[in-house]
């Protein structure tokens, strides 16, 4: 595997790749890498002649400072992970080489409206223009052919599709199936933030989200929506939002109407830790 930490360096390199007509897939992290990342990683392994992953924890992202402060760092771990799991290029910039001091880099002019005014968007101001600037300029400095992200972060990936539709850029955005523990709680990077007794009570997250799912037969939307957050808060979480919206532009339903797939999105507060999850609970 070979690490770049200069984005000029990882342009020489993939420059002879490109002359080859190789393709290029692309798998952006901020480290703290689990299973979930490596899936995104063989998912790039198995479309693309050679796969760039990049380790950036990306400050204009974090609303909160004390989040940008305590997110998960373990880059000699995520090095190792990467080189076993056969990654062929580590991008690892450090800030100054994602946002050089001589140059501002935009935020995109992307119209995203309800996109990100809801779920995340109203409860994280700004953190999706940060997601986009950072995208984007990552982008620009690979240049991949296609763009590997996961669907835990299922906002973010429809963000990132609209970003890439209105701006006619040519990158093939691929989303990726959440990766699960074995009893349900979805990978993140800031699980391993979790105390014993707070991971046990993150895992209402998981079931309260299927057992929406059965729930859709007998109740409406905004009926499950009250029942899944009385659920999350009997649990000892805190939960922000269980919204109910269409999976394909994130408008919030109150009805359920065949041929409209329903995802139910949720965040919610085990202690300090601040999960997010998503299922389809209605399959349209
Ligand atoms: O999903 C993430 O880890 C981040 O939001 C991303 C896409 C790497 C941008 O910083």
């Amino acid at each position: 595997m070979y690490l770049f930490k200069k984005s000029a360096d990882l342009q020489a390199f993939l420059a002879d790749y490109r002359s080859r007509n190789r393709q290029i897939g692309f798998v952006p992290t901020m480290g703290a890498l689990h299973k979930g990342h490596l899936s995104l990683l063989h998912a790039s392994q198995d479309t693309a002649h050679v796969t760039v992953c990049s380790i950036f924890v990306n400050p204009t992202q974090f609303n909160e400072s004390a989040d940008l402060q305590h997110y998960p760092r373990t880059p000699g771990r995520d090095i190792d992970l990467l080189h076993n799991a056969g990654c062929d290029i580590l991008f690892m910039p450090e800030v100054e080489e994602v946002y050089p001091a001589e140059y501002e880099v935009p935020v995109p002019d992307v119209a995203l409206g309800h996109l990100a005014e809801v779920m995340e968007g109203e409860h994280r101001p700004g953190h999706f223009e940060g997601v986009m600037q950072v995208v984007l300029r990552l982008l620009s400095l690979v240049q991949p052919d296609f763009l590997f992200m996961g669907q835990k972060d299922y906002q973010q990936l429809t963000i990132i599709r609209e970003m890439i539709r209105q701006l006619s850029l040519e990158v093939e955005l691929v989303g990726c199936p959440t990766l699960r523990e074995p009893d349900g709680l979805a990978m993140s990077s800031r699980n391993v933030r979790l105390s014993p007794e707070d991971r046990s009570r993150a895992l209402a997250i998981s079931q309260t989200l299927a057992e929406a799912g059965s729930w859709a037969a007998a109740l409406s939307p905004g009926e499950i929506q009250e029942k899944a957050l009385n659920a999350l808060r009997e649990a000892g979480l805190v939960p922000e939002y269980f919204k109910l919206a269409d999976a394909e532009n994130l408008q919030l339903v109150d009805t359920f109407e065949a041929g409209r797939e329903v995802i139910a999105c949720v965040a919610a507060r085990a202690g300090e830790v601040r999960l997010i999850d998503n299922r389809v609970i209605y399959p349209g």
